[in-house]
């Protein structure tokens, strides 16, 4: 894998601006939850620094669970439609306050699949958490209760994102320079 500095166009959103929004998103989610039953649900592997990040500030009582759906296949960019579950959940989910967490909202088609599985299960309530929304992209209505930040149509990596399942790891957003990157096969 080649150096992430070598295609980086911009960094998008900083690790102090990432920081300070997810503070304030544990803020209003404590509030909100206050006296409830909070369950947080986390869409691997997108999901996970901003999960762990988010959880370090909620200061109400919580509990998590992990699911991992698929949709297309490892590498490929566009979402195709419905999606399967590959992970699911180790707990019932029946009279808990469920809030999803996602890293990015696109199509909309991962989480709109995800809110029909899990509504099934009769959870008490049922919200979703995104750090990012890419609204221009959306193909299916899908309601976002809290929302970290609008992005414009870039492909964007790090924190959590992955440019061919690399770089996750990275503090930042950033977005891709498409000139000075070639897919991976
Ligand atoms: C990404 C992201 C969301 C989904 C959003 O996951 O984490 O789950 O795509 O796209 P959509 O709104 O168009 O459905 P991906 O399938 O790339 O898996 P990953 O989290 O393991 O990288």
């Amino acid at each position: 894998m080649k150096d992430y500095q070598d295609f980086l166009d911009e960094i998008l959103i900083s690790t102090e601006v990432l920081e300070k929004r997810i503070i304030e998103l544990a803020e209003e989610i404590s509030m909100d939850y206050k006296g409830k039953n909070l369950h947080l649900i986390c869409i691997l592997r997108g999901g996970v620094l901003f999960l762990a990040d988010l959880m370090r500030h909620i200061t109400v009582p919580h509990t998590i669970d992990f699911m991992a759906v698929s949709s297309y296949g490892v590498g490929a960019r566009r979402t195709t439609g419905q999606v399967r579950i590959a992970l699911d959940l180790k707990e019932d989910i029946s009279n808990r306050d469920v809030l999803l967490v996602e890293d990015i909202v696109d199509s909309g088609y991962t989480i709109a699949s995800v809110l029909d599985i899990l509504a099934t299960r009769h959870p008490k309530s049922l919200k979703v958490c995104t750090l990012l929304d890419k609204v221009a992209r959306r193909e299916v209505n899908v309601p976002i209760h809290y929302r970290g930040f609008a992005i414009p149509d870039q492909f964007v990596f790090g924190y959590g994102l992955d440019i061919d399942e690399y770089y996750r790891n990275l503090p930042f957003i950033g977005t891709v320079d498409s000139n000075r990157y070639e897919p991976q096969d």
